[in-house]
């Protein structure tokens, strides 16, 4: 018998209250964390063979778990977070994805996996509400796949121009600038609302309207740490008895990029970072590149000639970089190794926020679920909240 939603929150909240010392701790670019040094870790990690981490960066826990020598706990966090994380797939679209106007391909692809999630479900709407509806493509999609208007609520009214222009001729499409939470929104008890990669505070935004106004909810979230407060407070009475309550700059571990990192792209934040502090700039990780376009940022020479020249600072010489660039290189192998147990909770924490979540609207009196809606290839960020609004 599949556990309750109750039962897996609780669980998952158990796993990250009982390693939330590896949950909340970094650790410095070039220091063994503390959590790796305490428990005997960083070791084994450190010799990790290169397709073995490449091994546990794709196959996350269960091959982790699968370590050979791995340290005992190690392999029982694995267990534990495989564990947690096993979340029901949704059945694929039965059709190959439409390619809609303007979006990417990946984009087309997460449309018609939340449209065919919506006819499974056989929502019974009169009216589509896309909260955070960007470009408006799913927003298009299901008015037209489920024959009803539909509303696409966005903050930015840039984006609701374009939104409003792609839309053009499709009458029951209608784009408003409203900010979710600043202003009021009220639904109607025949709405089904809907979210796809509603970011930050718009995905708890979005289960409170649900929850209060009793209607069917679609939610796949993104960007938890992108949130005004310090920490995020759980949604659910489990999550809170539970003490749920994850800090603003821990929450971005759930956001993390699953799969093989661009290991380069690393190595040349790095370089630069080392260049600039040879010079005696104090920066904080991540500042390095400010003030730098994402084209610049890719090859340390433009970007180090870009960062010093921003700051007033002498060039660097080739043979500077290239030392830069192959201790920080070094860096980055070693880092992906330690980074294994804290991605491991960090696929957990992710879990948790969507069964937190799903567990409120239960609360509130709805039939809810958390499914794997589309293939990580389409997004990383690919675990919807499913629910059906309480009966009447
Ligand atoms: C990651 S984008 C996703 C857009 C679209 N749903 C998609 O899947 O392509 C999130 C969108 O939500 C909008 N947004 C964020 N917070 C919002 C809020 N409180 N009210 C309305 N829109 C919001 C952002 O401006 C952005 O367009």
């Amino acid at each position: 018998m599949t556990p309750s939603l109750e039962a897996r929150l609780v669980r998952a909240a158990a796993l990250l209250a009982a390693w939330r010392d590896v949950l909340e701790e970094r650790g410095a670019d070039d220091e063994a964390p503390g959590w790796a040094v305490r428990r005997g870790w960083d070791g084994f990690l450190g010799a990790l063979p290169d397709d073995d981490l490449a091994g546990c960066e794709v196959g996350g826990a269960p091959a982790v778990a699968a370590l050979a020598g791995a340290p005992g706990d190690l392999v029982a966090l694995a267990r534990e977070v495989a564990a947690v994380v096993a979340v029901r797939e949704a059945p694929p679209p039965v059709a190959p994805a439409e390619a809609l106007r303007g979006a990417s391909r990946r984009k087309s692809g997460q449309v018609a996996a939340l449209v065919a999630l919506c006819r499974e479900r056989g929502f019974d709407a009169r009216r589509v509400v896309d909260v955070g509806s960007g470009a408006g493509h799913l927003t298009r999609a299901l008015a037209q796949a489920l024959r009803v208007e539909a509303v696409g609520l966005e903050r930015d009214g840039a984006r609701v121009e374009r939104a409003r222009a792609r839309a053009a001729g499709h009458d029951a499409v209608a784009f408003e600038v409203v900010a979710v939470g600043a202003a009021p929104v009220a639904l109607r008890p025949t709405d089904l609302a809907v979210g796809l990669h509603a970011c930050g505070a718009l995905a708890d935004e979005l289960v409170a309207l649900a929850a209060r106004d009793r209607v069917a909810l679609v939610l796949v979230a993104c960007c938890p740490q992108k949130i005004d407060a310090a920490a995020r407070l759980a949604a659910s009475c489990t999550g809170r008895a539970r003490a749920l309550e994850v800090a603003r700059e821990v929450l971005g571990v759930a956001n993390a990029f699953e799969g093989t990192p661009d290991v380069e792209a690393l190595a040349t934040r790095i370089a630069l970072r080392r260049l600039l502090r040879a010079r005696g700039v104090d920066l904080r990780r991540g500042d390095e590149t400010h003030g730098l376009t994402p084209r610049v940022r890719r090859r340390l020479e433009a970007a180090a000639e870009r960062a010093l020249a921003l700051r007033g600072l002498a060039p660097s010489s080739e043979p500077e970089r290239q030392e830069a660039l192959a201790r920080a290189r070094a860096e980055v192998g070693l880092a992906r190794r330690r980074a294994l147990p804290r991605r491991l909770l960090g696929a957990a924490l992710e879990v948790a926020l969507a069964l937190d979540r799903a567990r409120a609207l239960e609360e509130a009196g709805a039939a809810a679920d958390v499914v794997r809606l589309f293939p990580r290839a389409l997004s990383p960020r690919n675990l919807a909240v499913v629910a059906r609004a309480p009966t009447r």
